[in-house]
């Protein structure tokens, strides 16, 4: 019976993998990209590098577990999700406006700590943000909206 069950898993596993999971593509070259068109201090930098950029950025790293189904379609759906409500590597493209808004939605998100994902800190520790790191991106966010809001 267990024997049964335990093929019957690896056949479905094993059919799973033949439906695509359109990950989002990665692109390297982004001259829009945050890092590149604004002097963004070098640890709030790094932050967002190891805790947003793989889901909020055209430079996702795909780990191998990615590439296997159903992790595959979970991972496909945070990144094709969190690039349309906020992706880094398009930053310079948004309007003044825009700009300030998104900076208002990473202050919210960090703050309430809904960002980054449970499920992603979970598996990636080193994503998950101390005290100290948290309050940095929350006073950033302020300091750099001021920034937008005088350009
Ligand atoms: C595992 C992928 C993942 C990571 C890592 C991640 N996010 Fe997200 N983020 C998402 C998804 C998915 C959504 C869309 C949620 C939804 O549909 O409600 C989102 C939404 C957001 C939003 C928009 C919320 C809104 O009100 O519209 C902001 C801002 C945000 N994330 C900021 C961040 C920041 C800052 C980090 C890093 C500290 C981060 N995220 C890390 C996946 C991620």
């Amino acid at each position: 019976m267990i024997k049964k069950i335990g093929l019957g898993l690896i056949v479905l596993l094993a059919v799973l993998q033949i439906i695509p999971s359109n990950k989002p593509e990665v692109k390297t070259n982004n001259p829009d990209d945050l890092l590149i068109t604004y002097a963004v201090p070098e640890d709030i930098g790094q932050v967002l590098k190891v805790s947003c950029y793989d889901c909020h950025s055209n430079q996702t790293n795909y780990p191998w577990y990615s590439y296997v189904a159903p992790v595959s379609f979970l991972v496909a759906q945070d990144v094709r999700k969190g690039r349309k409500h906020l992706n880094f590597s398009e930053w310079n493209s948004l309007s003044k406006l825009n700009k300030l808004d998104k900076l208002d939605d990473i202050n919210e998100a960090v703050e309430g700590n809904e960002m980054p994902m449970g499920i992603y800190t979970a598996i990636h520790t080193k994503a998950k943000l101390t005290v100290e790191q948290k309050n940095r991106v929350l006073s950033w966010t302020d300091e750099f909206g001021e920034t937008i809001f005088d350009e």
